[in-house]
């Protein structure tokens, strides 16, 4: 798929990988509708795209509102004319051990990081299916495919996102519909500092990939057609060795994301 003259609605593009990704395929041709809740800086990333010759349409929402998909979707489809593909980039973390997890805080996870991507993709199949043609790329992480302790509450909501877009790619692939998968591990955003539950501890020495690094990835990764994508080919080795000796992984990440963490 090239991204010349493609619709493209990204969620969670006010900043962090988002929009990094509105940035990278601004240059590569593609035309946007960005969301997320706060408009001034959707507004800035807004202008960055435009200069950068892509038609750009702002529309500030949060994802967990009952209308927020259907009134996004309907935006692509009456200013820029139709919608080619679906970005479910927003998201929020969620630091609990699983025995101090707050039912609130659980609801507001599984709301913007499951059932918000699954309203966008119901409210863009319709245009998708009428056309033949689309591309919903759904973000997910390294902590939806293993277990991080302390983290379980945003695992959960990951690992149902891996799960119901591998289904999702199974029912479309008749109709032409493509299902990606993005998994980056860390990456050096604003991300834990959004964060609910405890503070995320900081991980000396812990190597991040940029949210640019991120954006290439996925841009290249929808032109050249594949469906699970690993920012870096190291995360696949992680992954691997993390499945074969499941006690040193668990050990080596409660060190990791037991420690006490501290709001910057
Ligand atoms: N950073 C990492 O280490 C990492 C690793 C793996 C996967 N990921 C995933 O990558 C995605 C992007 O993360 P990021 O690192 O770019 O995080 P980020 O810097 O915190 O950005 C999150 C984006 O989502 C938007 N957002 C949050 N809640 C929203 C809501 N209720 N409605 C609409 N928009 C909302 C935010 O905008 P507003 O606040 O303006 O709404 C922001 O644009 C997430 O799905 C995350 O789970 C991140």
């Amino acid at each position: 798929m090239q991204w010349r003259g493609k619709n493209v609605v990204i969620t969670g593009a006010s900043r962090g990988i988002g929009r990094s990704l509105a940035l990278e395929l601004a240059r590569r041709g593609a035309r946007m509708i960005l969301t997320a809740r706060s408009r001034p800086e959707l507004e800035s990333v807004a202008e960055l795209t435009r200069s950068l010759g892509a038609d750009t349409v702002v529309v500030a929402s949060d994802v967990s509102a009952a209308d927020s998909a259907s009134e996004v979707v309907a935006a692509a489809a009456g200013q820029l004319g139709g919608v080619d593909v679906l970005v479910n980039n927003a998201g929020v973390g969620l630091r609990a051990s699983v025995d101090q997890l707050a039912r609130a805080d659980l609801e507001r996870v599984l709301a913007v990081n499951l059932l918000g991507p699954i309203a966008y993709i119901q409210a863009a199949l319709p245009h998708f299916r009428r056309q033949g043609s689309g591309l919903i790329i759904n973000l997910s992480s390294l902590a939806g495919l293993m277990p991080v302790p302390h983290l379980g509450g945003y695992c959960a909501t990951k690992h149902a996102l891996v799960v119901l877009s591998r289904c999702l790619r199974a029912e479309l692939r008749e109709a032409g519909i493509r299902v990606m998968l993005v998994h980056p591990g860390a990456v050096d955003t604003d991300f834990r500092h959004h964060s609910l539950g405890s503070p995320f501890p900081s991980v000396p020495g812990r190597s991040r990939v940029s949210a640019e690094q991120v954006a290439v990835a996925i841009a290249r990764a929808a032109e050249d057609g594949r469906d699970e994508v690993f920012v870096r080919p190291l995360d696949r080795v992680l992954l691997a060795t993390a499945r074969l000796l499941p006690r040193r992984r668990d050990r080596i990440l409660l060190r990791r994301y037991g420690r006490t963490g501290v709001r910057p």
